[in-house]
């Protein structure tokens, strides 16, 4: 699991005038810890299992923040309907298999894929979503666990579960946001992609 300290956020915020912060996947708020660390005016952090949100609601407080207990698909445009479109966000797209990522069972991917389909990766719903909701397009967006999706150099080597998922491939990102958005792929830790808009208003 790669987090948000990979980056050099407040550059991005200076750049891009980020005024909030989204992210899927908040897991034990490793990343969600250090975001709060940020001038955001707004922080969201969406996680499906529910210990793992408990655990997060106690953690964290603070005013701007809002962790929401649901499948990203469905937390995404509740939080569009909330925040003004005009504000350029933060994305950190983390979310994926769900009970899988702090089990211990050898075949707790396969398990994670076979029970929630889709949601186990919802990196590809997530950025439909994004698309169609976030029509300006100012967003900056960062993916994590490249590896998942493909083999390549990673710092971190190649992830040992790939080939035996059927995890696809990451062709869906350009096909979705390549109009919008330059995509860079750097191969720290266990590979991010970086979407950033094509047409910033700042
Ligand atoms: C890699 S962890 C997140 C780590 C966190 N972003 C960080 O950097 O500290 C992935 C999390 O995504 C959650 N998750 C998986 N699929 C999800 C989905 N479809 N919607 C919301 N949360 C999901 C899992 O329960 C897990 O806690």
């Amino acid at each position: 699991m790669g987090h948000l300290q990979a980056f050099n956020v407040q550059e991005m915020i200076n750049k891009f005038n980020i005024q909030g912060y989204i992210e899927t996947g908040t897991g034990i708020g490793d990343s969600l810890s250090y975001a709060l660390k940020f001038s955001f005016k707004k922080l969201y952090s969406i996680e499906y299992d529910t210990k793992l949100y408990n655990k997060a609601i106690k953690k964290f407080i603070d005013p701007r923040l809002k962790i929401i207990n649901n499948f990203s698909k469905h937390a995404l445009p509740e939080i569009f309907s909330e925040i003004n479109e005009n504000d350029p966000y933060l994305f950190f797209l983390d979310a994926h298999f769900p009970e899988a990522d702090f089990g211990i069972a050898s075949n707790r991917y396969q398990i994670s894929l076979d029970k929630y389909g889709s949601d186990a990766l919802p990196l590809e719903t997530e950025l439909n979503i994004i698309d169609i909701m976030r029509p300006l397009h100012q967003d900056v967006i960062l993916i994590d666990d490249v590896w998942i999706y493909e083999e390549g150099p990673f710092e971190m080597g190649n992830w040992s579960e790939r080939n035996k998922l059927n995890t696809g491939n990451m062709t869906f990102v350009s096909e979705i946001l390549e109009n919008t958005h330059n995509i860079l792929k750097i191969y720290k830790q266990q590979g991010y992609l970086i979407l950033t808009p094509k047409e910033s208003k700042k």
